[in-house]
């Protein structure tokens, strides 16, 4: 069996073309352009000759039905995107998965296990909070209920979001955990590019909290309020700010923070800021970096109260660090040793669904190389080379996987 290079590096292609518009690539969960990007990639997995189910948070499973009834063997990723995003995020896995399918279809090859393909609802997080979304309902960290209860960053709901862009559908999503769960994607950091390795086996995932943060000042005139009477939220939530990146910045400490968004109020060149309000992405290796982080971030809020602001800390997501399966890592790469190709061990920097899939079945990530570790970005790129022969190992893994007793 083999891999359609050229159509996997065309369809990529077409697929990054969803969601243009002034140079610019954005398809946010649950908007018309994640339509638009659903029903081409549904297109496609019909034309592999997939089943395809949709379940109750959108999540889209392309089926192949195996010759067992053991439970299945899944790949996939996600199509919604960050603002500007690249072609590559999450669409790399979904449409290698694809082929993955149309391999089996075209050899005439049922597998022993079904495998699937799924498209998760909502990875990125960037229009409903919490991400994962599709993964956390369907290994039931989160009910379906709140998870459609959700409202997304410009106020609308998500379970009518699925209905407006007509995926919202009757299945439950947990009718459809594997027994094994391997996820191909671009590393998105600079790893392998810099050492010129083409296949980055994924033995875990840093933890993370994303918060939202606001402070609350007195907006006053900027030209006569005295420095010492001001209550000026924008200049206390930037020495919050600080203070935290200052501690991810220390040689020693592996964490990374990043404030994403800042909004002041009101908002004028010549007004005191009364409130500010910005969230903060924060990730560390291990459990007891982001714990500690988490401590000082509390301390220095408190230390605004003793200085008369108010201000309110609350979580929009956190995962704890998670190691993959072992004896799965183990698999692919010994897959990427029978076909000569180096391989490294690494952590992944980027939260991904197979995090939460991690939860209820052995799970391991393939990393191909992203061109001096950019991404969530309009330049992400990886060599074609590079992406073929990702998916040449995702194909051989799934293939192995699926055969008969490879799993229970
Ligand atoms: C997803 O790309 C994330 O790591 O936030
Ligand atoms: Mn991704
Ligand atoms: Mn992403």
């Amino acid at each position: 069996m083999n891999i359609d290079r050229e159509r996997l590096i065309a369809r990529l292609d077409t697929l990054g073309q969803i969601g243009m518009s002034d140079g610019a690539r954005a398809r946010l969960a649950l908007t018309k352009e994640d339509k638009l990007g659903r029903d081409l990639v549904v297109s496609w997995m019909r034309e592999a000759g997939a089943e395809v189910h949709i379940d109750s948070i959108g999540n889209i499973h392309a089926m192949l039905r195996g010759i067992s009834d053991n439970a299945p063997v899944m790949t996939g990723s996600h199509i919604d995107t960050v603002k500007r995003a690249g072609a590559l995020d999450g669409c790399y896995g979904v449409v290698a998965g694809i082929e993955v399918i149309d391999a089996f279809r075209r050899n005439n090859a049922r597998p022993h296990h079904t495998i699937i393909v799924t498209a998760f609802t909502n990875e990125e997080g960037v229009r409903y909070s919490p991400d994962l979304l599709g993964s956390r309902v369907m290994t039931k960290d989160m009910g379906v209920s709140a998870a459609l209860a959700l409202i997304s960053t410009d106020g609308e709901r998500c379970g009518e979001e699925l209905e407006r862009i007509g995926y919202a559908g009757d299945r439950a999503p947990w009718d459809f955990l594997p027994a094994v769960y391997v996820e191909l994607h671009i590393e998105q950091g600079p790893v392998l590019d810099v050492r010129r390795i083409p296949i980055g086996i994924v033995t875990g995932v840093q933890g993370y909290n994303w918060w939202k943060v606001t402070v609350m000042g007195r907006a006053n005139h900027a030209g006569t309020t005295p420095m010492h009477l001001r209550r000026d939220a924008g200049d206390a939530a930037m020495r919050v700010i600080n203070q935290l990146t200052e501690r991810a910045r220390r040689d020693a400490i592996p964490s990374v923070a990043t404030v994403g968004t800042f909004t002041l109020e009101p908002g004028a060149i010549n007004v005191v800021p009364g409130k500010a309000s910005f969230t903060i992405d924060f990730r560390d290796p291990s459990n007891e970096g982001l714990a500690t982080a988490e401590a000082e971030l509390r301390r220095s809020l408190d230390a605004l109260g003793d200085e008369g602001f108010t201000t309110t800390l609350s979580s929009l997501s956190r995962n704890p660090a998670v190691a993959f399966d072992e004896k799965l890592c183990k698999t692919i790469a010994q897959v990427a040793a029978d076909r000569s190709l180096a391989s490294l061990e690494m952590l992944s920097g980027a939260s991904h669904d197979a995090q939460m899939l991690a939860r209820v079945c052995p799970t391991a990530m393939i990393f191909v190389p992203s061109r001096d570790g950019i991404s969530h970005n309009p330049d992400e790129f990886t060599m074609p080379d590079d992406l073929y022969t990702g998916a040449v190992v995702l194909l051989e893994t799934i293939a192995r996987l699926a055969a008969r007793d490879a799993v229970s």
